[in-house]
Formats: structure tokens, sequence, C-alpha cells
């Protein structure tokens, strides 16, 4: 047992106050770098104006001889650049790694200070995050941090999801989940071998037609990843804290990366990792909010008064809830205009 007014107690001494409310910052593109490739690292300044969050990546896509040059590569980058409003997050090697220790320890002392978020894969259960949550207090003291550093998690084990609810309100550290397709594939051993996105497979089928046995039935590809992102968002929300879609692995299919990001947006999540510049600008579209739409809800807003009472516009009828819906939009164009004049003057504010 464990009193609910200590959830809030620092868990070592000297280490800062647990923030009572997760920040909502503008974090609709988390673009991966690999901090060990110099020609990658010369293009963080220009990376920084155009991305929400930059993310040094120690884990996988990293080899094993490069590991100890990423974590060096990191720090000398997070000292040297000045990143203006981009977040700077890593994702540190998984909890069963030879390198996470050493992340921790190096990352949270050297450049605790310029750090905002800690991604930590392959997350499985409460007892990971309670993990991550000492060692991190242990050394922000030992560092004499002020700010506590805040943990995102990734769901991309089949253990993780059965504890997707526990992993949220495991601290009050966590910051978000991001759904992670290519290892939750392989925790499930479902038979794909892509990283996100559908799979012309998994499709249901319209029924035979009784007058021709021998007619071609139209099929609909469906999606493989619903399930999980409708619990991930749920659970986050639940715990007030922030859903991510992943990675979308094929580059070159454009079309398909924005109906990924897309569907994750309409489902209740802020932002996705880009793995590639050119997925950037696709997440900056499809994670702020349609200007039609914007336009729509303030209007909605505006009729509505007081936000009680019904009314009808365009046929369409309006009451309480669908002014919370609104302002959901218009809450969240606003804040994405504070650092964007373009935005700002495209909604109207
Ligand atoms: C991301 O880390 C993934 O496994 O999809
Ligand atoms: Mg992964």
């Amino acid at each position: 047992m464990r009193s609910a007014k200590d959830f809030f107690q620092p868990q070592a001494l000297g280490a800062p106050q647990p923030v009572r409310e997760i920040p909502f910052r503008p974090s609709r593109m988390i673009h991966f770098f690999d901090p060990s490739n110099p020609k990658m690292a010369a293009k963080v300044p220009e990376l920084a104006t155009k991305c929400d969050v930059l993310l040094g990546n120690l884990e996988d896509a990293i080899q094993a001889s490069n590991k100890v040059a990423a974590r060096e590569g990191l720090v000398k980058i997070a000292r040297e650049t000045d990143l203006g409003d981009c977040q700077l997050w890593t994702r540190i090697n998984s909890l069963d790694s030879p390198w996470v220790l050493d992340d921790l320890i190096e990352l949270v002392t050297q450049i605790g200070d310029k750090l905002d978020v800690v991604m930590v894969p392959k997350v499985e259960g409460a007892w990971d995050i309670h993990y991550v949550d000492r060692i991190l207090a242990q050394l922000e003291a030992r560092a004499g941090l002020e700010k506590p550093l805040l943990i995102h998690a990734i769901l991309e084990t089949a253990l993780g999801v059965a504890n997707v609810e526990e992993i949220c309100a495991a601290s009050p550290r966590m910051q978000g989940l991001s759904l992670g397709p290519a290892d939750l594939a392989a925790s499930r051993r479902m038979k794909t071998t892509r990283v996100g996105g559908g799979h012309p497979g998994y499709v249901v089928r319209e029924d035979p037609n009784p007058d021709n046995e021998d007619a071609v039935r139209s099929t609909a590809q469906q999606d493989l990843w619903h399930y999980t992102m409708a619990r991930m968002v749920d659970a986050c929300v639940a715990s007030g804290i922030l859903p991510y879609y992943g990675p979308f692995g094929d580059i070159r299919d454009a079309v398909a990366c924005e109906d990924q990001f897309r569907n994750a947006f309409l489902m209740g999540c802020v932002g996705a990792w880009s793995l590639h510049p050119a997925q950037i600008e696709i997440a900056r579209r499809v994670f702020s909010p349609p200007v039609e739409e914007v336009k729509w809800a303030k209007n909605v807003l505006e009729k509505m008064g007081d936000g009680t009472g019904a009314v009808m516009i365009d046929g369409k009828m309006q009451d309480d809830a669908t002014v919370k819906q609104c302002r959901v939009m218009v809450d969240l164009a606003n804040a994405l205009s504070e650092n964007d004049p373009e935005l700002r003057k495209a909604y109207g504010f």
C-alpha cells in the first residue's frame, strides 16, 4: 500500500518536485536522428527550425559498435546547439541492454538540463517505469537539476499492451506513449514484416452474390493497428498523458504514411515519429487541425454562447457535447498557433 499523497514526492533526496500536469507543448512530429552520424548531426540546427521535437536515438537502428558514439554525439549536440522552441528528447536503449545504465548516467548528469523527455523502449509494465523513475531522480539530484525529466514509453510488446493502463499511471513523470508497430508485431508473432501501415492480406470481403457465384467479391483492407491505437488513446487520456503513433517505415509511400498519421490524429493522437525529413511536413500538416474544421468549430462556439442548450447550424444539431468537441479543435489550433504565425493567420486568431 502506498498513500496517494506520496505519489508526488520526489523519488530521491534532492531531486526536483514531480510535475502535477503534463505540459502540452506542440509535438506533432518526433523526428529521429542518429547522433553518431556526423552528417545527420550537422543537420540538427536546420531541422530544429522545422520540428516540434528532435530525438537523439540511441536504441534500435544504431549499430552496437556505435552505441557509445551516439551517446557522446548527443551530449555534444545538446551542449553546442541552440534548438530554439524545438524540444530535445532521447530514446535510450532497452532496460535489459548493456548500454542503458550508462545512457541514463551520462545523459542526465551531462545534459539533463537540455533534455525534455526520455523515451523508454519495450516497456512491459509499471515496474519498468518505477525503475527508470527512481534512477532519474537519483541522477537529477546528483546533477542538481531543477526540472524533472519526463518519461515517454513505447508500447511495443504484447505484455506492455496488456498492462497499458498501469504503465500510463505508474509515475507523475509519464508524458505519453507511442505505438511501436515493428517490435509489437514481432512480440505478438503477427505475420507482417512492415513497419506500420496496412497489409493487403488483412481484409473483409463482401458476401457472395447469390445470383452469380463467380462474381468478383470486393474486399476492403482493414487497419491492423486500430485495436492497439484505441486502447493506447484511452489509457493515455485516462491518466492525463499524450498518445502518439510511432514509425511508418515505407518512406517512399507518402500517401499511406499520411493516411496512417491521419487515422492516429482522428483517434486522438497528438503526433507521430518522422524517420526521414520527408515525413516532417506530412506530420505537421496532419497533426495541425484543418483550417475549415477550426473555422467551423469557432462558429459553433460563438453560436452556442454559454455552451448549453441546442442550436441547429447548417442542418447539424449542436449541444453541450459538440461544444466540447469544438473546444478540443480550437484549443489545439490555439496552442499550435502560439509559435507559428502562418497557422495563426490561417486559423484567423
Ligand atoms: C518502434 O520502435 C517499433 O518497434 O515500431
Ligand atoms: Mg521498437
